[in-house]
């Protein structure tokens, strides 16, 4: 069974006791809506740690369009069950009062590289990001905390964070998850009309296949989707578009 923690205090007693006992904690924070991606991070997790914990919070910090965040979805039954499947230990599930009883007024920022790319289409979205990530580090108190390598800038913004700031948790970065048609698993592909849920490999096809991010861009135009950027940054060709109103991002090494 997945113990769950709303209350942090409570949490916090735990985790101290589990320290004391000398066991090891892997941490995977997470919005929910939980699907294979998130699976993989927590089987890598209990693999290296005696215990895990997963996080479900839907933070309003890092979303920069209230409709976007109105429509996330939230399916907290179906992630209980998966979670009990996954044999996890913790569920935390705190609220947004008690997340933020600062009212946000403590932040942390990044003030070079979470202005571009996603944070050039989405201002202020690392600053959400970055910040609930520190909270929920410091409340869960792990050894170790996993990370998709699907979201690799924010990968890369929470490394950055976690030298700067000399905490001491191990940042783990796992491979993306992907359909067998190449498409990145996601809790936005549910809003994918059918037309554009089979157009959407393309975006996989286009970034893996084309000889430069111009290409790729232009190919995905072509083929009808919006294209927010493509561009290749520190041997990462990174991308996003959009389908429909449904916002895609995904990566892949390029370049050797
Ligand atoms: P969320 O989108 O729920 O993702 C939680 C974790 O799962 C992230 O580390 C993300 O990179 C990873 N993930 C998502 N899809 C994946 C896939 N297809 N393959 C592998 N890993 C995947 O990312 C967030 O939540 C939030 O920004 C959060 C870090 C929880 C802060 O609010």
């Amino acid at each position: 069974m997945t113990a769950v923690f709303e209350d942090i205090d409570a949490w916090r007693e735990k985790r101290l006791a589990q320290t004391r006992a000398g066991l090891t904690l892997g941490f995977v924070p997470t919005m929910g809506a939980l699907h294979d991606g998130h699976r993989s991070l927590i089987r890598r997790s209990r693999q290296e740690n005696n215990l895990t914990v997963v996080s479900i919070f839907v933070n309003p910090t890092q979303f920069d369009d209230p409709a976007d965040l109105a429509r996330y979805p939230r399916t907290l039954e179906d992630d209980l069950a998966i979670l009990h499947a996954e044999t996890t230990d913790f569920l935390l599930l705190p609220s947004a009062g008690d997340l933020y009883a600062d009212g946000y007024r403590y932040r942390v920022s990044e003030t070079e590289c979470s202005s571009e790319l996603e944070g050039a289409q989405r201002p202020g979205h690392f600053d959400g990001v970055l910040t609930v990530v520190m909270k929920l580090l410091q409340i869960a108190q792990p050894e170790r905390a996993y990370f998709g390598e699907k979201d690799w800038q924010q990968l890369t913004l929470v490394r950055g964070m976690a030298k700067a700031l000399f905490l001491p948790f191990v940042i783990v970065g796992c491979p993306t998850v992907r359909e067998t048609d190449g498409l990145a698993l996601s809790s936005r592909n549910r809003h994918l009309s059918p037309a554009d849920r089979s157009r959407a490999p393309l975006f996989y096809q286009a970034l893996t296949g084309a000889k430069a991010a111009d290409d790729a861009a232009r190919q995905l135009q072509t083929a009808g989707f919006d294209v927010d950027y493509v561009e290749d940054r520190d041997g990462r060709r990174v991308g996003a578009v959009r389908l429909g109103g449904v916002r895609l991002i995904d990566n892949v090494p390029v370049g050797g």
